[in-house]
């Protein structure tokens, strides 16, 4: 580890206020340049003697206080740089080199004294800079009515985004041009969200950006810590996005006590689509593992009594009919049984033997807990109880079973939203998970906060996610939430929060489907931020061989297997139902040999919304595994087998599209060869339309 400072306090204040300051990338790529231009603080970002950002505004508008982005001077600028490697718990690689060059900025406010500091901070891979409202005389607490912070990029770029919400992620990706947004924005909210709150002039953060000169360009957040989470402003007339700080319901956008700061506004920006994937700023801008000892995290294979709920074939999470139920009050043993209730003992023991056999870490259960009857209405003390389980779902009985087969099992706690309500029982779900031999919850917050009425994204919300990651740290826990604020890299804090869904997972293709291209948009979009439960490997993509459901798979088989690679997470889920992995037993070897752990990776092949293909060292193993996809079109991936050691001799093992197949004709046939391979291989592989290819690479 290498790490000098070098500081420099100007004296020359009166004329760093008309000349900019600038900053150089460690490469020297990327030139930050900062000023007050008038008392207004602006920045500008440059990536190859190419401006990205254009002169932008930085600062705030106060609530009560007026404008906290105007009417300033520079106080003091200091610089330093930091050169360090970090070993992250678990993820695409065993190190993680924080190379950067900072700027940080102190500035004051001439009519009311008030300072204000931003700190930039630029790695080869882009900027992230962030605001500090440093502890001072006449200022203790601020609410934020608007974040100023502008993206000038001044160019009309192709974008990837999603409608600015405030309440979910779970939208279908829209590819248009920046102004074309502001046309397309209610088209694009109208399958989700009929009652979205977000007036119709913001999009989501992590937003993916091509030139027509090709450069890409990334907007993010990192480390969202007690703020809300970031949308955007779209001026589509000069190609401005402006910070769009999710309110709370009274409108307030935030709420500072000074001696904090802002989360980083990030920018990631090259000119090779596969260095936005591989790009480690947004992990580097949050802070170290907080956990002192992590050595009871680690990252989980698992299969479900999940997908049945999906398919049509008739399971529930319910035990019963009845709807007349007061959590806490009835007694369900007096209640009829439905007669399909999925989370019943014998179910999950054959489960439990299914992930034995088949090498697993764990079973994710849901529907074992008392309240699935009842939605919110007749509820008067908990929605959900989190301790108390369905007469036919025996905790100690497959406590000591899971136990016996080294197997364990994922804990469920869907809280429809009702936050109050779950933290008041947190502490007595994680010790009833402790004592029943759970390390693992998966969190759901489908529908609209209740009953303290506030917006997914907003800091109230980002403020109980963190709450729960930290608590369940407390008790050894590894958390999974679904519908949570996006992730912004807090995984590196607390690697107990392994994923996060946060983005349309595998259930939307029982909804209806995901389009082809959706996988190839998201590890550019969602995933920057963090890992997505995205619950691969469906081998029957036609539901309506279930009965009841008419949706089919928009990917083949094969892709289906390639997206353990392509969408990183430390928590994979083998999601179809076991039947239709003994039926295709052969491919199903690459989801129980496929690593979930990484030493290192290798983006071989990007284009956003067209292809992926990516290679990966397991961790302390000489093993690689090769996931490429494709969109809707047909395609040659080039694999270059360059990634491995000189001199030895390795078998593939290629899982492949069939010839002349599609997603939609014939996606579950593939073929499967083993070849031996050096690192002077190339291989020439054929992707179906919607197709994939999967490697395994062994000694
Ligand atoms: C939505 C989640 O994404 C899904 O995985 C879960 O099964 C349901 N909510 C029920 O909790
Ligand atoms: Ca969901």
């Amino acid at each position: 580890m290498r790490s000098f400072y070098l500081s420099c306090l100007c004296a020359l204040l009166c004329v760093l206020s008309v000349n900019a300051q600038e900053l150089r990338s460690p490469d020297g790529n990327f030139i930050l340049a900062f000023k007050v231009n008038n008392g207004v603080p602006v920045y500008t970002l440059q990536y190859k003697g190419k401006t990205v950002i254009n002169e932008s505004k930085l600062g705030f508008e106060l609530k009560q206080l007026g404008s906290f982005s105007k009417d300033f001077s520079i106080k003091g600028i200091a610089s330093k740089s930091e050169d360090q490697t970090w070993q992250p718990v678990w993820g695409q690689q065993k190190d993680i080199r924080d190379l950067h060059n900072e700027l940080f900025v102190q500035l004051t406010q001439a009519a009311t004294g008030r300072e204000l500091d931003i700190r930039f901070r630029l790695f080869n891979d882009g900027l992230g800079f962030r605001y500090e409202f440093p502890v001072q005389p006449n200022l203790r607490h601020l609410s934020i009515q608007n974040e100023v912070t502008e993206f000038n990029l001044a160019k009309d770029y192709k974008a990837f985004w999603l409608p600015g919400d405030y309440d979910t992620n779970e939208f279908e990706t829209v590819t248009s041009k920046i102004s074309e947004i502001h046309s397309l924005i209610d088209k694009a909210r109208e399958r989700m969200a009929a009652n979205s709150p977000t007036p119709n002039l913001a999009v989501q953060t992590p937003l993916m950006l091509k030139s027509d000169d090709g450069l890409y360009v990334n907007i993010h957040e990192a480390a969202l810590v007690d703020f809300p989470a970031m949308c955007l402003n779209v001026d589509d007339q000069h190609f401005i996005f402006s910070a769009h700080l999710t309110p709370d319901k009274l409108g307030n956008r935030g709420f500072v006590q000074t001696g904090k700061t802002s989360p980083w506004r990030t920018v990631i920006v090259s000119d090779d689509a596969r260095q936005i994937l591989a790009s480690t700023l947004i992990l580097n801008l949050n802070e170290p593992c907080a956990i002192k000892d992590p050595s009871w995290i680690h990252p989980v294979k698992y299969v479900g009594v999940w997908w049945e709920y999906f398919t049509g074939g008739g399971s529930t999470w319910q035990y019963t009919d009845n709807q007349d139920i007061i959590i806490g009050k009835t007694d369900y043993k007096t209640l009829k049984p439905n007669g399909h209730h999925g989370a019943n003992t014998a179910h999950v023991k054959e489960m439990i033997d299914f992930a034995a056999t088949n090498g697993f870490d764990a079973v994710l259960v849901e529907g074992w807990n008392e309240g699935w009857e009842d939605g919110t209405a007749n509820a008067k003390e908990h929605i959900y109880s989190f301790t108390k389980a369905y007469p036919d779902f025996d905790v100690q009985e497959l406590h000591k079973y899971a136990a016996s087969k080294n197997v364990k099992i994922i804990m469920h706690h869907e809280t429809t939203s009702s936050v109050t309500d779950y933290e008041r029982q947190l502490e007595d779900a994680f010790q009833f998970m402790v004592d029943n031999g759970y390390n693992s919850v998966k969190t759901g917050y489908v529908g609209p906060i209740q009953p303290h009425s506030e917006y997914h994204d907003g800091q109230y919300m980002v403020n109980h996610y963190l709450h729960v990651a930290q608590l369940a740290a407390k008790y050894k826990i590894m958390v999974d939430s679904h519908e949570a604020v996006r992730p912004t890299g807090l995984c590196r804090t607390w690697p107990n929060w392994l994923a996060q869904e946060s983005a349309r997972g595998t259930e939307f293709e029982s909804f209806g489907g995901n389009r082809p291209d959706h996988t190839c948009v998201l590890p550019f979009t969602r995933l920057m931020g963090g890992p997505m439960d995205y619950t691969p490997g469906i081998f029957e993509g036609n539901l309506e061989v279930y009965g009841k459901n008419k949706a089919k798979l928009s990917t083949t088989l094969v892709k289906q297997l390639a997206l353990y690679v392509t969408m990183y997470s430390p928590l994979q889920m083998a999601a179809d139902l076991p039947a239709n992995y003994n039926k295709f037993a052969d491919a199903f070897q690459f989801i129980k040999d496929v690593a979930v752990d990484w030493d290192n990776t290798y983006v071989l092949e990007a284009e956003p919304g067209d292809y992926i293909t990516i290679a990966r060292k397991a961790k302390a193993k000489e093993e690689w595994y090769i996931g490429g996809i494709t969109d809707e079109n047909a395609r040659e991936a080039m694999i270059k087998f360059d990634f491995l050691p000189a001199g030895k001799k390795y078998t593939a093992t290629v899982y492949a599209d069939d010839k002349d197949i599609s997603w939609k004709v014939n996606p579950q046939k593939y073929t499967i060869k083993k070849m031996v391979v050096t690192n002077k291989t190339v291989l020439k592989q054929k992707l179906a339309p919607g197709g994939g290819v999967a490697i395994s690479v062994k000694p």
